[in-house]
């Protein structure tokens, strides 16, 4: 039987409530389909630094270095400057670990009320490849006399060849596995010199994959094709920031936030990846029992997928939409079934 280590990390506000729901479910396909994970639990995040001063040790991902796959809630907390999350704890882990690939994947879901009445699976199907170590979210920046009228403030983006020709190889060769199609959505008609930059070498690696359709979609135009003209989707590679925005919307047009998974993938595997629901920590909604679980169960099928327990993570998938389509469905898809209803009855049908 194969027994994969898994460092869990449930974070903050609703990271807490949904990471369990995601682990009976794992524990649950493990014993059908005969594997074993074991769980080591880290409490980091914006409350454990209230309580301690630190959202992850120094040390961090040394500890965190010997596990198979990570899988992590969301942090962030409302009495806490928000700009420390990212700083303290997932910049540091996703460029820490060469997590260099965010993996969005963007479906219809039959059974849920998604804003784009008339469409169906066909037409929604796609995955945003998000740039995930560099680009806009770079550290470098500084505010310059800033209480005064004159003051400003500078942020630098950092695009490299070896980060951008990595991502762009990454989403051909997942093209080749799909539709065919990548969609390199950029901005570069005004981001003249990083997001030109990002394009001529994503088409020098296109070179490289004559198989795969090619086409270059401005965001703007790329945030109102996903909403009216989902269809002509397959693979959208894209950076940083982009992937973080699209990837919201493409959760929305699915129905909710609450349904979208995520792999910080590190496609060597020279270090353990990590899974997470696109969303945060929800505060609006923490400790009323009323979050949608399906991100963080479903972000547990794409790690089983990533550790290669690939007909445990169809199972899971095939579950959510069973449940789904038969009609069960939490507050933000505007049910009233409770986080751990859902969760009993995806268990129910794995
Ligand atoms: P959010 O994604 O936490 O919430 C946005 C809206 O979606 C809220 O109304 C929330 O109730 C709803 N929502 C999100 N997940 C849901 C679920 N599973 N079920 C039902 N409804 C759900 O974004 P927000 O409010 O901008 O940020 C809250 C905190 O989370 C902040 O501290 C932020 O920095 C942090 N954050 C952390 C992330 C991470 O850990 N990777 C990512 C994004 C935000
Ligand atoms: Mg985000």
């Amino acid at each position: 039987m194969n027994l994969y280590k898994i460092a869990v990390v449930p974070g903050d506000g609703i990271g807490k409530e949904i990471v369990p729901e995601g682990i009976r479910i794992l524990d649950k396909v493990g014993e059908i389909e005969n594997f074993k994970l074991d769980y080591t639990f880290f409490p980091w995040g914006a409350e454990h630094y209230m309580e301690s001063g630190e959202f992850m040790p120094a040390n961090g991902l040394v500890q965190l270095k010997p596990f198979d796959a990570i899988y992590f809630g969301a942090i962030g907390n409302p009495n806490v400057d928000d700009t420390l999350p990212a700083i303290r704890y997932t910049f540091r882990v996703r460029k820490g670990f060469q997590q260099y690939v965010n993996y969005r994947p963007v479906k219809f879901i039959p059974g849920v009320p998604s804003p784009l009445h008339g469409k169906d699976a066909n037409e929604i199907d796609y995955v945003i490849v998000r740039e995930n170590t560099e680009g806009e979210f770079s550290e470098t920046g500084n505010f310059v006399n800033p209480d005064t009228p004159e003051g400003f403030a500078i942020q630098t983006s950092i695009f490299t060849r070896k980060g951008i020709e990595r991502i762009a190889h990454y989403a051909f060769k997942l093209a080749k596995q799909r539709k065919g199609l990548v969609t390199n959505v950029t901005k570069s008609n005004t981001l003249i010199h990083s997001l030109v930059y990002w394009d001529s070498i994503v088409e020098e690696v296109r070179k490289l994959y004559p198989d795969v359709k090619y086409e270059k979609m401005y965001v703007d135009a790329a945030s109102a094709n996903m909403v009216l003209k989902p269809e002509r989707f397959d693979v959208i590679v894209t950076t940083n920031m982009i992937g973080d925005i699209l990837s919201d919307l493409g959760a929305a047009t699915m129905g909710s936030l609450g349904l979208g998974p995520s792999g910080n993938i590190n496609p060597e595997k020279e270090y353990p990846s990590m899974f997470e629901p696109i969303h945060g920590s929800a505060p609006d909604i923490a400790g009323k029992s009323i979050a949608n679980p399906i991100s963080a169960i479903w972000s547990g099928a794409l790690m089983l997928q990533h550790i290669g327990e690939i007909d445990a993570a169809h199972r899971i998938e095939k579950s959510i939409f069973k449940v789904l389509r038969d009609g069960l469905l939490p507050f933000d898809l505007g049910g009233t079934a409770k986080t751990t209803e859902i969760t009993n009855a995806i268990l129910n049908s794995l």
